[in-house]
C-alpha cells in the first residue's frame, strides 16, 4: 500500500466527510481503516453497482465523492450514498475534482464506453484504484494504453466482467480442470432477447425531465466526434459507433471472457463476424449497430468459438456450452449449470460411464443472484492486499480485443486476424 494512501482513518459525520477534502495528517492505516471511493457515473449500472458495493463491503469503505454529467443521476448516486452508507457524499460534474483529492483511494467508472480511457487514464496518473466497467476501452489501442499505464502505476484494477466471480462458472472451471468433460475444442455461446414491437431493443427510456441545461453534452462526449446536442445519444449511447461497439463489445465480451476464463484462454487468432440490423428498421430509429450477430472465433491451440446474438427472440436465451469429448457444461442464463458426461449410446469408457449428471443453480446452491458482490468485494479486498483481481486489466483487454475483432470484421466485411507477435490486427 503506497504511503500517501495509508494515512486516514475513516470519519462518520458529514462534517467530518467534508473535511477529508482538505489534505490532512491521518494514522497510518490499520486493519479498520476504510477505503475512501469516488464514484463515477451513476446510470443504470452504476447504481445498482453502488448498492452491491454496500452489500458485500459496507464496513469496508465510505463512498466520499460522487460524479455525473446528468443531474438527476447525480442526485440518485448521492441519496442512494446518504441512505446505504449514512454519509453525505460531495457531488461532482467534473470527474477530474474526484482524481485531483488526495484523500480518495479508488474509483469505479461507471461512464458509456468510449469514456473509459480518458477516466481510467488520469485515474491511474492520479495514483488510484480502478474498478472500470467491461468493456475495458472502446480501440484495442486505447486498452493497450491502459494496459501499460495499470502496470506503470502499480494500482489494483478489476474490469467489470463479473461471471468470474460467480460460483457456477468457478465451478465449470473446476469440473473442466478436474478433466470431467475430456478434450475440449468447441465452445457455443449465445445471447438472446426480444421486446415489444414498441420498445426497440436498447432504446430506453430517456428521463421525461432531462434536457440540454441538465445532461452535459460537452462532457458526455468527451473524446468523441462534436455534434449537436441530442437526447437520444446521450441516454440510448449504445446504439451509437460513436460511444459503442453494439453487441461485441456490450455482450459478447462477457462470453468470450467467460470462456477464456473456464478454458485458460487469452487470445483469439482469428475471427469472422457478419450480421446486421435486421429487426428494428424504423424510419425513425437512427441506431448505427446491429440487433443481429454471428462470430467465429480460432483460437491458437485447436479451439473454437461460435457465438450467436439476435434481438428478434428470446426463447433460448443465454448461455455458454463447453463441449468435450466426454461430457458437457451448459451455464444457462447465468443461473444454473448443468452437466452431463457423453455415454456414447453405451460405448463411452467405463470411468466416462460412471460420471453423475450435476445440475446447480446459482441462487439455491450458491445464495448469489450472479457473481456482482462478489467481484466488487475482490476489488476491494485486493486494495486491503488480502486477494488477487480476479478480472485484471489484462484479462479485460483479452476480452475487449475479442470484441473489437467482431466489430471490425463486420464493418469491414473481412476475416481479421490478430498477430499475437506484433499485437497487431490484419485482414485477410
Ligand atoms: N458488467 C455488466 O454486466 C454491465 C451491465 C450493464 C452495463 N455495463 C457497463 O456499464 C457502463 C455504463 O452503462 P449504463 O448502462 O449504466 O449506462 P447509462 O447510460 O445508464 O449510465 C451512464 C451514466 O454515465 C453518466 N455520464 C455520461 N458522461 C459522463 C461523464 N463525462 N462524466 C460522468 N458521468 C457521465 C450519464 O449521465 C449516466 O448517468 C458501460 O460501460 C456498460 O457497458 C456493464
Amino acid at each position: 500500500m503506497p504511503e500517501e494512501l495509508g494515512r486516514r482513518t475513516f470519519l462518520k459525520t458529514s462534517a467530518a466527510a467534508a473535511a477529508l477534502a482538505a489534505p490532512a495528517v491521518h494514522n497510518a492505516r490499520g486493519a479498520g481503516d476504510r477505503i475512501n471511493v469516488g464514484w463515477i457515473g451513476s446510470g443504470t449500472r452504476g447504481y445498482h453497482c453502488l448498492e452491491q458495493l454496500y452489500k458485500g463491503n459496507k464496513d469496508k469503505i465510505v463512498v466520499t465523492h460522487i460524479c455525473d454529467t446528468f443531474t438527476g443521476n447525480l442526485a440518485k448516486g448521492k441519496d442512494r450514498v446518504q441512505t446505504m452508507g449514512a454519509n453525505t457524499p460531495s457531488t461532482h460534474n467534473d470527474y477530474r475534482d474526484i482524481l485531483a483529492n488526495r484523500e480518495v483511494d479508488a474509483v469505479f467508472i461507471m461512464t458509456p464506453e468510449h469514456l473509459h480511457h480518458s477516466m481510467m487514464l488520469a485515474a491511474l496518473k492520479a495514483g488510484k484504484h480502478v474498478y472500470v466497467e467491461k468493456p475495458l476501452a472502446h480501440t484495442i489501442e486505447e486498452g493497450a494504453e491502459l494496459v501499460k499505464a495499470a502496470k506503470k502505476a502499480g494500482r489494483i484494477v478489476q474490469v467489470g466482467t463479473q461471471n468470474r466471480s460467480s460460483a457456477l462458472y468457478r465451478r465449470a472451471k473446476e469440473m473442466v480442470e478436474q478433466g470431467l468433460i475430456g478434450d475440449c475444442h468447441y465452445v457455443r455461446a449465445f445471447w438472446y432477447r426480444n421486446s415489444a414491437g414498441d420498445n426497440p431493443a436498447w432504446r430506453y427510456k430517456i428521463p421525461p425531465d432531462a434536457n440540454e441545461r441538465n445532461s452535459d453534452w460537452e462532457k458526455f462526449l468527451g473524446p468523441a466526434p462534436k455534434r449537436a446536442f441530442d437526447l437520444r445519444r446521450y441516454y440510448q449511447w449504445r446504439l451509437y459507433w460513436d460511444y459503442s461497439g453494439g453487441i461485441s463489445t456490450d455482450l459478447l465480451v462477457h462470453q468470450t471472457d467467460i470462456t477464456n476464463f473456464v478454458m485458460g484462454k487469452t487470445l483469439p487468432s482469428s475471427c469472422m463476424a457478419s450480421g446486421g440490423i435486421y429487426r428494428w428498421t424504423g424510419a425513425d430509429d437512427d441506431r448505427d449497430v446491429p440487433d443481429t450477430l454471428s462470430a467465429i472465433y480460432d483460437y491458437p491451440d485447436r479451439f473454437h468459438i461460435n457465438y450467436s446474438c439476435y434481438f428478434g427472440n428470446d426463447h433460448y436465451g443465454y448461455g455458454e456450452q463447453f463441449l468435450g469429448n466426454e461430457g458437457t457444461i451448459e451455464v444457462l442464463n447465468r443461473q444454473d449449470l448443468h452437466y452431463t458426461p457423453q455415454l456414447l449410446r453405451g460405448a463411452a469408457p467405463e470411468a466416462v460411464k460412471a460420471r453423475k449428471e450435476v445440475h446447480l443453480n446459482g441462487p439455491k446452491d450458491f445464495g448469489e443472484p450472479d457473481g456482482l458482490v462478489t467481484h466488487i468485494r475482490n476489488f476491494i479486498e485486493s486494495i486491503r492486499g488480502a486477494q488477487k483481481p480476479v478480472a485484471p486489466v489484462e484479462a479485460g483487454q483479452q476480452a475487449a480485443i475479442s470484441g473489437h475483432m467482431a466489430t471490425l470484421s463486420l464493418k469491414n466485411g473481412k476475416k481479421v486476424v490478430w498477430d499475437a507477435k506484433t499485437e497487431k490486427l490484419r485482414y485477410v
